[in-house]
């Protein structure tokens, strides 16, 4: 299937973010989805397809885990461009399962425990949120970690048998910044606060000026381990 995204990229190639997006959801009305942590390189792709009234759901991972600063700009973003934002939780009697048996905080015991929490509380709604779908739309970077950087801005993703697009995907931190400032989009203030990728709290911490993008992630574990499934790594 990837001559599927080698043709979709042709007809894509040299467009701006916003006409690719149009141009994907023309191709496969209805079955284009966006999923958003509510980060800012998703507030910025947010931006585009609210304000462009483009026919693609926007979805978020609900883990139950989230910050509040994320609610808050979940709630904003919502008020301040009256579109929907859909939320897919985790399967309750997965979770309760795990948190009986092991605690609310398993993850911080072992790789398998963290990966098994992802799994519930990220993949198994994630799968749910891809079903019946042709393309999903991401706001992955290049720049973001040494892992994203040999990715490309379109591909096919064998695991969920979906094409995936990445509209910002060569942009930098700077740029990301300076259309947040030119639009007024509204954006998480943990972003100020030395978060630059906001995941669930207890696993997400701010990093040190110089520090490796992902470096605030999983901080405990092993650097190679640290995906949590959603984007399969090459
Ligand atoms: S992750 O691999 O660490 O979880 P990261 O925070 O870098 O992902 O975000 C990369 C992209 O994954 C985001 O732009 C967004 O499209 C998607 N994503 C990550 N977390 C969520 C979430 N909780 N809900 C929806 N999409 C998410
Ligand atoms: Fe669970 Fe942490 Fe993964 Fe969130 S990031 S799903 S809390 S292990």
């Amino acid at each position: 299937m990837s001559e599927l995204a080698n043709y979709i990229k042709q007809d894509i190639t040299g467009l701006e973010p916003v006409e690719a997006l149009r141009s994907l959801a023309e191709q496969f009305p209805g079955e284009v989805v966006f999923s958003t942590s509510f980060g800012w390189e998703d507030q910025v792709i947010t931006h585009m397809i609210f304000t462009n009234d483009l026919p693609i759901k926007v979805f978020t991972l609900e883990t139950g885990r989230i910050f509040p600063e994320t609610y808050y700009v979940w709630n904003r973003t919502m008020e301040m461009y009256g579109k929907p934002i859909f939320a897919y939780y985790p399967n309750h009697s997965l979770v309760e399962a795990m948190v009986n048996q092991k605690g609310p905080s398993s993850f911080y015991e072992s790789v398998e425990n963290r990966k098994e929490c992802c799994g519930i509380r990220k993949i198994e709604p994630l799968k749910r949120a891809l079903t019946g779908n042709k393309c999903w739309v991401t706001g992955i970077r290049a720049d973001q970690s040494a892992n994203r950087q040999h990715m490309d801005n379109l591909e096919w993703d064998e695991v969920n048998n979906i094409l995936k697009y990445h509209p910002i995907y060569s942009w930098t931190l700077d740029d990301v910044k300076a259309y947040i400032k030119k639009y007024n989009v509204p954006y998480n203030t943990l972003h100020d606060r030395g978060f630059p990728s906001i995941g669930c709290q207890p696993c997400t911490r701010a990093v040190q000026e110089g520090e490796d993008f992902r470096a605030g992630r999983w901080w405990w574990e092993d650097q190679s381990k640290k995906e949590c499934g959603l984007h399969a790594v090459k």
